[in-house]
């Protein structure tokens, strides 16, 4: 572990911020939390090896290791180093963290049980239109199923970015299509279920079976 992608950015000392400080953030987010809810993870999910794509500085695996959960794998393409001034009394991803681009996963086909990314993708697939962000959408995901094994899964939650609704609902029906062309094929099993609301808008977990 430890790749770093040619485009990661290397910031100076005074653009980056505290880890501590985000390390509290997300203990009062109760953000392990909101990643075992809106993923719908179970103890036995936990169990599995599992990569989070777009991780940050791999606070969900840091914690659930903690719980006794030592098989998650988490990347992001910032290296930690670059963003936080490590200020904070935390691993960093369980020591399983990789800088790496969401697009060219540095793992081989069927390494994993499931892949997961939480709140990530309007991050990863960026796009400057609904449209471009849909392309870039389903190659991550295809990605993500490329090195997942067979009957293995891809979980996404908040997919979408609730920052502006009119851009959110046309961005919306791009998944939707998105997920349309992956439930056409035989290769893959869409399911959609309803996880509540962020910010008065419905929030969803989007689940992609990879079945051959
Ligand atoms: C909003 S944060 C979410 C972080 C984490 N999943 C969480 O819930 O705390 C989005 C993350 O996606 C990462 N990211 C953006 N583009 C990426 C890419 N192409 N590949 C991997 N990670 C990326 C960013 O660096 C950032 O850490």
């Amino acid at each position: 572990m430890g790749l770093e992608p040619k485009h990661s950015p290397r910031r100076p000392d005074a653009e980056k911020t505290s880890l501590a400080q985000e390390v509290k953030w997300n203990e009062e987010m109760n953000a392990y939390q909101q990643h075992l809810d809106e993923l719908k993870l179970t103890p036995e999910d936990l169990k599995k090896k599992i990569l989070d794509v777009g991780a940050d500085f791999g606070y969900f695996a840091e914690v659930a290791k903690r719980n006794g959960y030592d098989n998650i794998y988490s990347i992001d393409i910032e290296y930690p180093a670059d963003m936080y001034h490590l200020d904070a009394d935390i691993g960093l991803g369980a020591e399983k963290l990789a800088v790496a681009d969401a697009f060219q996963l540095p793992f081989k086909d069927k390494t994993f049980d499931m892949a997961i990314s939480f709140c990530a993708m309007p991050n990863i697939a960026g796009g400057e239109n609904p449209i471009d962000y849909r392309n870039r959408v389903k190659k991550v995901c295809q990605e993500m199923l490329r090195v997942v094994k067979v009957n293995g899964e891809i979980r996404m939650a908040r997919v979408v970015s609730w920052e502006d609704p009119t851009d959110k609902r046309e961005r919306a029906t791009q998944i939707k299509k998105v997920l349309e062309w992956f439930n056409k094929s035989r290769h893959f099993e869409v399911t959609v279920d309803p996880t509540g609301e962020m910010d008065g808008h419905p929030s969803h977990l989007i689940r992609i079976k990879k079945l051959s």
